[in-house]
Order: structure tokens, then sequence, then C-alpha cells
């Protein structure tokens, strides 16, 4: 392979072939299995929209019931996930736990020889769809030093995770939008994470690695990670009258805007145009924020500065301002991301396994050759 060939970053380099999701970044749209993210945001539910993902059809009534079911009995963690959850530091960041916890599965449903069994795939689905959530709010009450919250089996999905998380039922709408923004982050093609799942997934390993490979790279402040980083830009910014002297600042060294640009859209994210009407519901109903006013004079001196560079709003821009007025702590911004990204990484994992080929890419070597070993007395 000649040097030329090498692209930093795989850009533009197609890594598998899929048609599980599907964006045209110049248009700004977004489609899973074929169909529209602001149909599903308006229309589906994120269990419906997971089983679409995973299995390639919006389920009949009674499968979707089934999966829901099978969802909400295999909610609960074992104790021996909640003693190693509560050996964890409180200060550790929840990510780093929800990847120990999810590796750690594997410990309990050993893989199985056969990748393909139905009944296995249905298995690892239901499961880590169930668990990651419990996961989640286990560790935000257990590092306040309470214990976890058992999951409520009258509350749905996105309602009882909200319960777990906050000890109280939520307002209905809380749990909407929250639902909402579990299919908003359901699945988004080969991004930095899914590829990491698609390698994994590759090495015939079982899901539960697959999916703890995953979280760790959706972590960075690149990918996943960006959320949290808005919300602490925008509180820095401090007001709206600080947004064009803050930027100025940021740009003329050269930093970054965090929330913006995307390697794939070079127009606003659909996501993020969905998220920023969410907002608008919740303020709408629980009160006005600050900071939202600061997003939108931000997105709009942005827009003036770096449109011309195709730099818009992506998906991590709104969510935060979403997740902070559902109250749900900063540093759980992207385990919630990871929550919805299941559904999407579970469906790589069912492809790449149809079609396998182990991931073996070659390298532009850099280095020198036949160099003489020096003994190390004779090293300066
Ligand atoms: N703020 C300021 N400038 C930016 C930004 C930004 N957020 N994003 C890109 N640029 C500029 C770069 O400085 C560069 O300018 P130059 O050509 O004058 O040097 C140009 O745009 C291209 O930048 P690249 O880094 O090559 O673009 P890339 O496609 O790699 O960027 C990325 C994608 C990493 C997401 C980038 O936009 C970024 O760092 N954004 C901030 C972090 C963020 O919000 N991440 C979440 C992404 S969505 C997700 O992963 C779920």
């Amino acid at each position: 392979m000649s040097v030329g060939e090498y692209k930093p970053g795989l850009e533009g380099v197609p890594a598998t072939r899929s048609n599980i999701s599907y964006v045209d970044g110049q248009v700004g749209l977004l489609e899973y299995r074929g169909m529209q993210i602001e149909d599903l945001a308006q229309q589906s539910s994120f269990l419906e929209t997971a089983y679409l993902l995973i299995f390639g059809r919006l389920p009949p009534a009674g499968e979707l019931k089934d999966f829901e079911q099978k969802i909400q009995i295999h909610r609960r963690l074992k104790y021996r996930i909640r003693d190693m959850i509560k050996c964890f530091p409180e200060s550790g960041h929840p990510m780093d736990a929800l990847q120990a916890c999810v590796a750690a599965l594997g410990l309990f449903y050993p893989l199985n020889s056969n990748l393909q069994d139905p009944e296995y795939i249905w298995g690892a689905a239901v499961r880590l769809l169930a668990k990651v959530p419990t996961m989640v709010a286990a560790f935000q009450l257990m590092r306040q030093g309470n214990d976890p919250v058992q999951p409520r089996d009258d509350l749905g999905y996105s309602a009882n995770f909200l319960y777990m998380l906050n000890e109280r039922e939520p307002d209905p709408l809380a749990a909407h939008v929250f639902d909402v923004c579990l299919i908003l982050h359901a699945e988004h093609t080969v991004n930095a994470s899914t590829f990491s799942a698609l390698v994994t997934a590759s090495t015939l390993t079982d899901p539960y690695t697959v999916i703890a490979s995953a979280i760790g790279t959706l972590g960075g402040p690149l990918h996943g990670g960006a959320n949290e980083r808005v919300m602490q830009m925008l509180a820095e910014i401090g007001s709206v009258e600080n947004v064009r002297p803050w930027l100025d600042r940021q740009l003329e060294r050269k930093g970054r805007i965090m929330g913006f640009g995307h390697r794939v859209y070079k127009v606003k994210d659909p996501r993020a145009t969905i998220l920023q009407g969410l907002a608008e519901q919740l303020f709408e109903r629980f009160g006005h924020n600050q900071a939202y006013d600061i997003a939108l004079a931000l997105e709009q001196a942005v827009e003036e500065r770096l449109s011309e560079k195709g730099i818009y709003p992506n998906v991590d821009f709104y969510s935060g301002l979403v997740y902070d007025k559902l109250g749900i702590p900063t540093d759980l911004f992207t385990p919630i991301f990871a929550i919805a990204r299941v559904a999407g990484w579970l469906a790589h994992w069912r492809e790449q396994l149809s079609d396998n080929r182990l991931f073996r890419p070659t390298q532009v070597y850099t280095g020198e050759h036949k160099i003489p070993y020096v003994p190390i007395e004779a090293r300066s």
C-alpha cells in the first residue's frame, strides 16, 4: 500500500456494508432501517425502535409486547454486580463504571459456540437493553452511599430509569422526552464506537465484550463525551453578552466549540433540531433556563463564523440542556447516550456476524529497519 492511500481517521473509507441506518450529511437526513428519524421520534418508542434496529423490522403488537415484558423481567442486577459497584471509587467516571459492569456480564453468561443461535442473540439483546439502565442508576445512587432502587414493573422503560435515578416517579412529559432522546441516540452508522463494536465482534467474542468495547470508545470527548462538556462550556460563558467575546477568544486560540461540527453532517444535525424542540417543551412546562439563551446566542454566533466550514450544532449540543432540565447529573449524560446506543451496537453486532471477516487492517510503517541492538551498559 502506498502512503498516498492512507486516510487518517479512515475518513471516507467504507468499513462495512450495512442496511441499519443511513445519513446524508449534506441535507441532514438520518434514517433507521429506511425510516426517517423525525417519524420515529414522533411515533415510535425506544424499545420498538431498538427492536427495529436489531431485528430489522417493526415488530407486530404481540412481539413488541413480548420483547417489552422480557426486558422488564431482566431489569434487575445480580447482587454480585451490585457488590462490584459498591467497590468502585465514587469519584470514578460513570462511563468507566458502566464499561466494567457490562464487561462483567460476560462472566455470568458465557460465550455460546453458535453466535448465530437466535435464542442466544435474543437473550443477549434483552439482557443488555434491560440491565444497562439499571447499572447507570445503581452507580449514581451507590456513589452517594445509598442502596440502589429496585426497578418497578409497572413503569415503562424510560419512566423506570428516571424513577431508579431520582427515587420518584417522573412526570409523564419527562418520561416521554427521555424516551425520544433514547430514540435519537440509538444508532448512527459507523462512528467510532460502532466501529469499535464491529472490530471486537469480528473476533467472535461474546456480545457483552462487544458492547463494553463500544462503551469505552463512546466516552471520549470527541465522541459521546462532548455532551458533558457542552454544559461546562455554557456555564463558563455565563451570559448571553459574553457569547461573542468568548467565541472570539476560543477561535483565536484554535479551541473547539463543543457540540458543534461533525465528520458527516455539514448542516445542522437533524437530531439537534428535534432535541431543541424537546428542550423547549420542557422549559415551557418546568421553567426557563438561562443556559438555553446562551446556547441560542452561541448557535447564531458560531453559524456566522463557521458555517462556511459546515460547522453546525451536532446531537450533543442540545441533549445536555434536555438532560439537565430532567435533573440528570452532567457526568451521566454519556452513560445515557450508551443506554440508547446499545440498540445500534447490537444491530451492528448481528450484522457483522451474518457475514463475518476478522478486521485486520494494514499500516504504513514509518520506522527504521535493521537497527543494531545496544547492550544496556553501552547506551548513553
Ligand atoms: N469548533 C471549532 N472548529 C471546529 C469544530 C468545532 N467544534 N469542529 C471542526 N472545526 C474546524 C477545525 O478546526 C478545522 O478547521 P481548519 O480546517 O481551519 O483547521 C475544520 O473545522 C475541520 O475540522 P476536523 O477536525 O478535520 O473535522 P472533523 O470531521 O474531524 O471533526 C469533530 C469532527 C471531531 C466532531 C469536530 O467537529 C469536533 O471536535 N467537534 C467538537 C466535539 C463534539 O462536539 N463532538 C461530538 C460529535 S457528535 C458525536 O460524536 C456523537
